[in-house]
């Protein structure tokens, strides 16, 4: 087995700088999350590690040894795409042997391959099909089963359940995880599926144009976002994040005023507070109702504080509190986070 290490890993297409010195370190069996919007550079990230791409600057070491300089073959990863890349003309068996073939496995240990794999992933009956006559998520686990025949020291798995449906989703996302557990081999996962990310990692590394984030294990990143990028990033409903300024032990703005932790630097600030942390009906603070929104098992309610900003709260599912009225509202003071009100945003604690 091999975990996997970035050094100063950073990747440049012409003038656009896509990945800007990534540093990460991966243990042996992790499974890690590359989490991330849009263009990130979450896939590249991936692809440099396959050997598909190669750095402009940095160094990779997979099982301790840098590979830079080695061609996809010789890395000992197994790289699932975003688009499964099958091949068209061959069936399911094929498609599943293909590595091997190309490795040249004989026959024989080729077909026991396949077996074994099919039955892992309940491909079994399908192998004489060919890829267009299955379904999104057949399609997808015969990519996995692609890269699963090899045994590589580590798996690269690039978005494999996006194009499945919501409840095919869940299904494969357990299995994988279970497949994880059994093999304990090394994966790196890249989504931008945030609640993938967090159900399924040991840790996440989220990614935000080309830059590391924040890396941790989910709680972690969930309780202490390291700055206001991750704050709003992860969470749904998104964390409430509201300007104002640290003055006298207080924070101030929006119309709200609350005491703090002491210890805290004065001046400019952001304060976040997730959704669950909001209580509306009651509350030292004020707001005008504006949105209410009844999912089944909660009911998500937007406020307007008296400076203008927007705050949501998650309430009770029987809470029903009508558009316009002006209601208390409470932040709970152990669900406050506070960050620098610059372009970094990072994560305020009370000095000790
Ligand atoms: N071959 C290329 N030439 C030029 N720019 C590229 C190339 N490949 C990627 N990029 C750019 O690099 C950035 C990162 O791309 P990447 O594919 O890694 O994003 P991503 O995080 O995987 O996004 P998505 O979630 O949409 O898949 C993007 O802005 C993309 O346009
Ligand atoms: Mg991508």
């Amino acid at each position: 087995m091999a975990g996997v290490e970035l050094h100063r890993l950073r990747k440049e297409f012409g003038a656009f700088v896509a990945l800007e010195g990534l540093d990460l370190r991966v243990e042996e069996g992790e499974f890690v999350a590359l989490l991330g919007p849009s263009g990130c550079g979450k896939t590249t990230t991936l692809r440099m590690l396959a050997g598909l791409e190669f750095p402009t600057a940095g160094e990779i070491r997979i099982g301790g040894r840098v590979v830079n300089d080695l061609p996809p073959a010789r890395r000992d990863v197994a790289m699932v795409f975003q688009s499964y890349a099958l091949y068209p003309h061959m069936t399911v068996a094929q498609n599943i042997a293909y590595p091997l073939k190309k490795r040249g496995v004989p026959r024989a240990e080729r077909a026991a391959a396949v077996a074994r794999v099919a039955e892992l992933l309940q491909l079994t009956p399908l192998l004489d099909r060919r890829p267009r006559q299955l379904s999104g998520g057949q399609q997808q686990r015969v990519a996995l089963g692609r890269a699963l025949v090899r045994d590589p020291q580590v798996f690269l798995l690039d978005e494999p359940l996006s194009n499945l449906d919501a409840k095919l989703r869940a299904h494969m996302r357990a299995e994988l995880i279970e497949l994880h557990h059994r093999l304990g081999r090394t994966m790196i996962y890249v989504t931008h599926d945030q609640l993938e990310a967090m159900t399924m990692s040991d840790r996440i590394a989220v990614l935000s144009a080309g830059r590391l984030m924040q890396f941790d294990t989910p709680g972690a990143i969930y309780d202490r976002p390291a700055n206001r990028f991750v704050a709003g990033f992860i969470g749904t409903p998104a964390m409430n994040l509201i300007e104002g300024r640290i003055a006298a032990g207080r924070f101030t703005g929006q119309g709200l005023d609350l005491p703090l932790a002491p210890g805290l630097p004065e001046g400019p600030a952001v304060l976040g507070v997730r959704p669950e942390h909001v209580t509306i009906g009651e509350g030292a603070q004020r707001g005008r109702v504006r949105v209410v929104e009844p999912t089944g098992h909660e009911t998500i309610v937007i406020a307007e504080l008296p400076g203008g900003a927007l705050v949501t709260a998650r309430a009770p599912a029987r809470a029903r509190p009508a558009i316009g009225e002006v209601l208390p509202l409470g932040l709970d003071p152990d669900g406050l986070h506070l960050f620098a009100a610059d372009e970094e945003g990072a994560r305020i604690d009370p000095a000790r």
